[in-house]
């Protein structure tokens, strides 16, 4: 995919909010429980392979990771540790779960999360929890279901169907959703004009 590779640099990793550069440009965020897939699809959508760091083991990001998009306008991409998972330790999962709370809350020019759920496992009690957090603070998100690769048409319809009905349950309305897999290569076209799309209204806005 050569002539679909993005512009995009890394700036650092930041332990707090506090400590990450500001900026006047949107900026949006990848989060969901550890394993979700939040760092393949952050290089599966700018089609750089090698940016974010990965691994088969939850628990490898444990920091504020921020990109920079090199487009007009430019944008800003973070990748953050994941929250709730089993297998890394209670003290690590509280510094990571306040580390991406104060972030959400505190960050001036985040435009929209990605919320990110294995769509091959059942709505789980944290990823509830924390869409309930962004409701109530009213930062807007879109659900990226991740690992669709993994079921076959009929599953994932089912699947989605599902998830549908659960987040009805305590929502009027359904938040955007994307179907994706970055090993499997869908859903960056949206992804990424879902984007643009957000931009030109900021810069819109702003102007
Ligand atoms: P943490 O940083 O630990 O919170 O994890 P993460 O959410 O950033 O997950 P990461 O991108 O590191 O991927 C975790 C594992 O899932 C890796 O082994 C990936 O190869 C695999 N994975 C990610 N996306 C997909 C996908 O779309 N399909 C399949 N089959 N595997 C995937
Ligand atoms: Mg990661």
């Amino acid at each position: 995919m050569g002539e679909n590779f993005l512009d995009i640099h890394y700036i650092g990793s930041y332990s707090d909010v506090k400590e990450c550069p500001e900026y006047q440009s949107p900026e949006y965020c990848f989060i969901g429980r550890s394993n979700v897939g939040k760092s393949s699809i952050i290089n599966y959508i700018t089609g750089n392979r090698e940016i974010a760091r990965t691994s088969k083991k939850p628990g490898k990001t444990q920091s504020i990771n921020l990109f920079k998009v090199n487009e007009e306008p430019t944008w800003y991409i973070t990748d953050l540790p994941g929250y709730g998972f089993a297998q890394v330790s209670k003290s690590m999962r509280k510094k990571w779960s306040r580390l991406i709370d104060r972030y959400i809350l505190h960050r001036a020019n985040l435009t929209c999360t990605f919320l990110l759920i294995d769509i091959r496992h059942p709505m789980q009690e944290n990823d509830r929890v924390f869409m309930n957090l962004l409701g109530e603070h009213r930062v807007p998100f879109t659900i990226l279901f991740t690992k669709s690769d993994k079921l076959k048409q009929a599953e994932l319809t089912q699947a989605l169907d599902t998830y549908k009905q659960e987040i009805l349950k305590e929502w009027e309305t359904l938040p955007p959703v994307i179907v994706t897999s970055s090993v499997g290569e869908t859903g960056r076209e949206e992804i990424l004009d879902y984007i643009h799309k957000t931009n030109a209204i900021f810069t819109k806005h702003i102007q």
